[in-house]
């Protein structure tokens, strides 16, 4: 199964996939060269988003996942037109927050790209059409992220939290989507500063569990894998097994390749 993302962000379907499809083997690429995605046009995405799946196809993928909110949002044509089927973070993250939200009043934070493409909206109002949901744009989260500024109490992530949820708050959401997977890293800090009255809905886990469930359907499941993951990223590898490491609190440093997704087809 192939994964991909802008960089980190990615990490955060990664980590939930070992437990819901303990037999398969992984391979997942983060575009550390070109981060970030978000603030870039559809046009760019598209191609970087075709250019990721022909790099994960290289390696004989069956499956992909597009674990990042923006190409979800906005590269869908480029998902459905693979030689193996694809699935991206909108729709299962949608589907879980409807499942927690009593007021429907949701939340969500995205790139910039993802909040101006109304992906989310849409996908909540096609299946409950009199939810109401606040999309906050927050670019400078990803960047911080990247930088591994994700300490609970680290004072400048802090402070960009905040400022990004204010308004949210302003409007009773009981419900905040990170419409981003590099925001589940900051998972820590936006419960401290949204407090118990707004439930986190993580793409992570509702996307690992939405793409065991499609592979059972395909009769795509393996049997002989053992949760293993290899990692390709697109810069040196440095930055990304630190942040890496710290995210999914084991090592990963001998399994971190660089690779170049524009010299693949
Ligand atoms: N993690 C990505 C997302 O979910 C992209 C972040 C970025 O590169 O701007 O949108």
């Amino acid at each position: 199964i192939g994964i991909f993302d802008s960089g980190l962000g990615g990490l955060s379907v990664v980590r939930e996939l070992p437990s819901v499809l303990p037999n398969e083997r992984f391979v997942y690429f983060g575009d550390t060269g070109r981060v970030p995605y978000g603030s870039r046009s559809q046009a760019i995405i598209e191609r970087y988003a075709r250019q990721d799946c022909d790099l994960l196809l290289s390696y004989d993928v069956k499956y992909i996942i597009a674990a990042c909110g923006t190409v979800s949002s906005v590269a869908g044509e480029v998902l459905q037109n693979l030689p193996v089927p694809a699935m991206g973070v909108v729709e299962p993250t949608a589907e879980a927050a409807l499942q927690v939200t009593k007021n429907r009043r949701i939340g969500v934070i995205g790139t910039s790209l993802t909040v101006r493409s109304g992906s989310f909206e849409k996908a909540i109002r096609d299946r409950c059409p009199n939810a109401n949901v606040f999309a906050e744009a927050c670019p400078v989260l990803v960047t911080l992220v990247e930088s591994g500024w994700i300490d609970a109490d680290d004072p400048v992530t802090v402070a960009a939290v905040k400022r990004y949820v204010a308004p949210l708050m302003e409007q009773d959401i009981d419900t905040l989507i990170l419409g981003c997977t590099h925001f589940p890293l900051l998972a820590p800090i936006l419960s401290k500063v949204l407090g118990e009255r707004v439930a986190l809905v993580n793409s992570g886990a509702a996307t690992a569990a939405a793409c065991a469930k499609e592979l059972t359907k395909r009769e795509l499941l393996a049997k002989d894998g053992n949760g293993e993951c290899r990692f390709l990223v697109s810069d040196r590898p440095q930055n990304f097994t630190r942040v890496a490491e710290m995210f999914l609190g084991r090592s990963v440093g001998e399994q971190v390749e660089q690779v170049d997704p524009e010299g693949v087809k």
